[in-house]
Order: structure tokens, then C-alpha cells, then sequence
């Protein structure tokens, strides 16, 4: 079915071989037309597996770009989150599929609420790894893959030659949709979590499998429940997409033209 789908984005694009795939997550999407000039822009909804985008903020495009230097980026703004209930395969579809169009680097980006007191709202964060809390996986049978350096420490340092001030972290997903008590922020801080969010884990075990080299960021929209005294909300999570959009866009597209 990936191998479907990659046949569709090749087709709709008449680019055979992408090198780079990025999958926006909030607050991100700017970082689009950063990265260079769309060859290709299309609805997901045109491509073997792809279902209908659930959320707000979740732009159901997909973009063929082709970098200054020539590199061939499929831009994935139509995640499906595990707690939309369709199952872990629909939830990594996207990453298969930009595997089989030829994509050797996996670009995560998510937005997600923040355990360290020091992190404002509206910082990027870099993945150094993360606790998958959704008692799920996107493996079948006994695949027994190892996930040592998941998020490449290689591509974390190029991130951090551009932007030396980028702090990292472990982030944990929740399967969602509900944001976390105070008490499993808490949890998740004792076992060495930094971020908590509701997506990512699964698709870079997913994009491991397929042996791409993953950088994970994370937008910190939000100080996690107990953390910030004032209740959560989805408005406040993409209000703080929108505040720190133009920063982190910017940002991110550098990354990617470095690649
Ligand atoms: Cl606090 N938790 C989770 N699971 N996802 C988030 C979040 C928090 N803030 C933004 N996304």
C-alpha cells in the first residue's frame, strides 16, 4: 500500500525519487515556502491510504519541493494522530510512503507541551529520543528492530550548527486526546521525559524500520498540565503555533537546506 501510494505521489508530481521527507506538525506549516519551490501541491486525499485531515491546523497537502540544492523534499501536512482511532497503520502511512518514494532522511516535527520550567512557549526543541506511552507499535510479528541513536545524534548536531542555542529533549506520547493530568506530567518527568505530546514515537519506529536517519523537533506550544497553573487549551496551542510560526519556520527550512 506505501509502495501504491508512492507510485500516486510520483505520478501527481513526475518527480521519481524524493531524498527528504517532512511531516509538519503545529505550529510548522510555514516552514513550507521556506524550503524552496513547489514543484507540487496537492490534497493527500489524491494518494492510496491517505484519509480525510481530522483537526484544525492540520493542512491535508502534500508538497513536492525542490531545494537551492536540488534536493527533492516531499512535504507531509496530513498527519493522522493515533487517537483519531483508525489504528497504528494509518498513523504511520506517511512515513512508509515517503520511504518508498526514495526518502533516506525523516524530518518529525510536532508541537507538544513542556516539562522544564525554562521552556517559554513558542521554543523548538530538538528530539534526542523518546518514550512511546500509547501501548502501541507500528510493528507486526516479531520485528525486533534496535532504536539505539533513533534520533540521529549526526543530524541533531547539523540542526545545532545552525541554531547553537537549540536545547533537546525526550519526548513522550500519550496516545491523547485528552491532555495529561498533572500527575502523568509528573510521570513522565521521573521516568526522563521532557516533552508530552500525541504523536511522532510511532512513526520514527516506523521510519527506523525503513531504515531512514530521523531528526525530530519539537514545538513547545504549552507548559504541560501542573506545570503552567492555567487550564490547557487547544485554542492556546495553536495560538503559540501562530506566535512562534515565522521563528521556527525559518529555522526549520535552514536545517533542511543543509541536509
Ligand atoms: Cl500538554 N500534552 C499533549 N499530549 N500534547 C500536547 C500538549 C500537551 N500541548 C500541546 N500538545
Amino acid at each position: 500500500i506505501a509502495a501504491q501510494a508512492a507510485d500516486d505521489i510520483a505520478r501527481i508530481t513526475g518527480v521519481e525519487h524524493h531524498d527528504i521527507a517532512l511531516t509538519l506538525g503545529s505550529g510548522w506549516a510555514g516552514a513550507a515556502e521556506l524550503i524552496g519551490e513547489p514543484t507540487a501541491t496537492f490534497p493527500a486525499t489524491d494518494v492510496t491510504g491517505f484519509g480525510k485531515p481530522a483537526l484544525e491546523g492540520h493542512v491535508g497537502t502534500l508538497r513536492s519541493i525542490l531545494t537551492p540544492r536540488g534536493k527533492r523534499v516531499l512535504v507531509i501536512g496530513a498527519r493522522t494522530h493515533f487517537y483519531e482511532g483508525h489504528g497504528v497503520r494509518r498513523v504511520v502511512h506517511s512515513v512508509r510512503t515517503a520511504a518508498a518514494t526514495g526518502a533516506r532522511t525523516m524530518v518529525l516535527t510536532n508541537g507538544a507541551g513542556g516539562i522544564k520550567r525554562t521552556w517559554k512557549p513558542g521554543i523548538p526543541v530538538l528530539i534526542s529520543d523518546h518514550i512511546n506511552l500509547t501501548a502501541a507499535t507500528p510493528l507486526e510479528g516479531a520485528t525486533f528492530i534496535d532504536l539505539t541513536d533513533l534520533y540521529s545524534l549526526r543530524l541533531r548536531d547539523l540542526a545545532r550548527s545552525i541554531d547553537p542555542s537549540l536545547d533537546e529533549g525526550v519526548y513522550c506520547q500519550f496516545t491523547g486526546p485528552q491532555y495529561e493530568t498533572p500527575a502523568e506530567v509528573q510521570m513522565a518527568k521521573t521516568i526522563g521525559g521532557h516533552m508530552v505530546g500525541m504523536s511522532t514515537a510511532l512513526e520514527a519506529i516506523a521510519a527506523r524500520q525503513s531504515k531512514m536517519e530521523i531528526l525530530g523537533f519539537t514545538l513547545v506550544t504549552n507548559m504541560a498540565a501542573g506545570i503552567q497553573t492555567t487550564p490547557l487549551s487547544h485554542e492556546e496551542v495553536m495560538e503559540a503555533g501562530r506566535q512562534a510560526g515565522p521563528v521556527i519556520s525559518s529555522l526549520l527550512a535552514r536545517v533542511i537546506g543543509a541536509l
